[in-house]
C-alpha cells in the first residue's frame, strides 16, 4: 500500500473544488443570502417581489454575474428583494432540485399573488446585467396604489375609516416603483393613493402647490399632514411609520435580527480572509450576458476525506476551460448531466456508486492530472476514474460521445472490475513535497475568483 501522503494530491485536488465552502457573497454583500428554510419566510411569504439566484460557488458564470447582481441589489434596495441561495450546500440541494434548477446560475423572479405563500415563480431569461435585472424586477412590483380622481377620492377616503391614508399628488400618469414599494410595506396598515395634478378640486382641497407632494390623512379627525422631507424610500418610510407600523418585511427597514439566515459555523478548509478579499466586487459593474451552463443537479461535489484510506475510486470530470463569458461546450455539459443522472439513478436504487466530481479547469490540479495522464487537449472534457489508494486510473474514451448509455456502461465495467486499469504515474500521487502540493490549488483558485 502507498503511504498516506500518496493521497494528498488527489485529496487536495478534491478539496479545491469549493464544494461545501462558503457561498460567493460575503456578509457585507447587499444580496440577501437564503437557505432552504428561510426561502419560505423571506421570499415565498413576502408581499414584496424578489429575485433569487440559485448558484454554485464553483460555477464561473455565477462568479461573473456577481458584480452585476450586487449592483442590481443596491439599485433595488427598498423596492424589492435580491437574494441568492447556494445550491452546493447539502441542506439546500433538495430544495434547489424541487425548484427545478438545472443549471447555474438560475435566476427566478418571485412575485406575490393574491394567495399568501403562493407566489408566481418564473425564470428570468433576460440579460445578465444590473439594468436588465432591475427593469424586470421593477416591472413585477405589485401595484396596490389606488389611482384616485376628483370623482372617487372622497369615496376612497371614506373606506376603512380608521386606517391612515397616504396620497401622492403627482404630475405622472404612471405609478413609480417607490410608491408601489411603500404601499406594500404598509399593506393593510396605510392605504395609498395617487392623484394627478389635473384633478384640480382634490389638489385645491389639500392645498397642494407643487408636485410631487405626499399628504397623510391620519385616521379619526386628525388634520392631514404634508410630508416635507426628501423623496426617498427611507425617510418616507420613517415618516409614514409615525401613523402606522410598517409590515414585518418592509424593505429598507433594518432587517430584524432573526431574518438573516444564520450561517452555521462550518469546518473551514480555507483561509476566509483570502476568500473575502478575493470576493470584493471588482470594477466591472455590468457583466456581459452569458449563457447558463447546464450544471449537475445531483452531482455531489463534496470532497471526501481521502486522508483515511478507503476504497476510494472516484470519477472526475475534468472540465475544459472557457472564455470569460462563454458557456461550457456541449460535450462538457453532456458529460456532466450524464454523470449526474447516473449518480442519481444509483442513489434512487440505493446502489453505492463512486463519488463523482466536476473539476473546473481553473483548478491547477486539473492541469497537473491532464499533463501527467497524457490528456493534453485542454479543450475537451475528460472523464477519468482514479483510485489513489490502489494507484490506478482509467480513462473514458469517448470519441465525442458523452451520452448516458455510453458513460454508464463504462462506470458499470469499473464497478465489476472489468477492463484494463492503467497505473497512476509516480509523481502525481504522493512523492515530492506533498504539503506544498496540497496548498497550491487553493491559492490559485482564490486568485482567479
Ligand atoms: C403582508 O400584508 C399583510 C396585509 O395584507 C400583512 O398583514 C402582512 O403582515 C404582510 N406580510 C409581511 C411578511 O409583511
Ligand atoms: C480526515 O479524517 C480523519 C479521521 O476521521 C481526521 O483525523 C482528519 O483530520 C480528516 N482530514 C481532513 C482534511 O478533513
Amino acid at each position: 500500500m502507498l503511504p498516506p501522503s500518496s493521497f494528498l494530491l488527489v485529496a487536495s485536488l478534491l478539496a479545491a473544488v469549493p464544494a461545501n465552502a462558503d457561498g460567493i457573497y460575503t456578509k457585507k454583500s447587499p444580496v440577501l443570502q437564503l437557505n432552504a428554510k428561510t426561502y419560505g419566510s423571506l421570499i415565498a411569504n413576502s408581499n414584496h417581489t424578489s429575485i433569487v439566484e440559485f448558484y454554485a460557488p464553483w460555477c464561473g458564470h455565477c462568479q461573473n454575474l456577481k458584480p452585476a447582481y450586487e449592483k442590481a441589489a443596491q439599485n433595488l434596495n427598498g423596492l424589492a428583494k435580491v437574494a441568492a441561495i447556494n445550491c452546493d450546500e447539502d441542506e439546500n440541494k433538495p430544495f434547489c432540485g424541487q425548484m427545478g434548477v438545472q443549471g447555474f446560475p438560475t435566476l427566478k423572479i418571485v412575485t406575490p399573488s393574491k394567495k399568501p405563500g403562493k407566489p408566481r415563480v418564473e425564470d428570468y431569461q433576460g440579460a445578465r446585467t444590473a439594468k436588465g435585472i432591475v427593469d424586470a424586477v421593477v416591472d413585477r412590483i405589485p401595484n396596490h396604489v389606488k389611482r384616485a380622481t376628483d370623482k372617487d377620492l372622497d369615496n376612497w377616503l371614506g373606506q376603512n375609516e380608521e386606517r391612515p391614508k397616504a396620497i401622492l399628488f403627482t404630475e405622472k400618469g404612471t405609478t413609480s416603483s417607490l410608491i408601489r414599494a411603500l404601499a406594500i410595506d404598509f399593506l393593510g396598515a396605510i392605504d395609498v393613493a395617487q392623484v394627478r395634478n389635473k384633478e384640480t378640486s382634490s389638489v385645491e382641497k389639500f392645498g397642494v402647490e407643487q408636485f410631487p407632494t405626499l399628504v397623510v390623512v391620519p385616521g379619526g379627525d386628525a388634520e392631514p399632514t404634508v410630508y416635507g422631507g426628501e423623496l426617498k424610500k427611507q425617510p418616507i418610510l420613517e415618516f409614514l411609520s409615525q401613523f402606522a407600523e410598517a409590515n414585518p418585511d418592509a424593505t429598507g427597514k433594518a432587517a430584524p435580527a432573526d431574518s438573516k439566515p444564520k450561517s452555521k459555523p462550518k469546518p473551514k478548509t480555507k483561509p476566509t480572509s483570502v476568500a473575502e478579499e478575493a470576493e470584493e466586487p471588482t470594477a466591472t459593474p455590468e457583466s456581459k450576458p452569458v449563457e447558463a451552463p447546464v450544471a449537475p443537479r445531483h452531482l455531489p461535489s463534496l470532497p471526501p476525506n481521502l486522508s483515511k484510506p478507503r476504497s476510494n475510486t472516484c470519477v472526475l470530470a475534468l472540465l475544459p476551460g472557457t472564455g470569460a463569458d462563454e458557456a461550457l461546450p456541449s460535450t462538457a455539459t453532456d458529460a456532466l448531466s450524464s454523470l449526474a443522472e447516473i449518480a442519481h439513478k444509483h442513489s434512487l436504487r440505493g446502489v453505492n456508486m463512486f463519488p463523482v466530481y466536476a473539476v473546473p479547469e481553473t483548478n491547477t490540479a486539473s492541469k497537473t492530472l491532464r499533463t501527467a495522464l497524457g490528456l493534453d487537449a485542454s479543450q475537451g472534457v475528460e472523464i477519468i476514474a482514479v483510485n489513489a489508494r490502489r494507484g490506478w486510473w482509467r480513462h473514458y474514451s469517448a470519441e465525442g460521445e458523452f451520452g448516458i448509455t455510453a458513460v454508464e456502461s463504462w462506470i458499470d465495467a469499473i464497478r465489476l472490475g472489468e477492463g484494463a486499469k492503467e497505473k497512476l504515474p509516480e509523481g502525481i500521487v504522493g512523492g515530492t513535497e506533498p504539503e506544498a502540493e496540497a496548498e497550491k490549488p487553493e491559492e490559485v483558485e482564490h486568485d482567479e475568483l
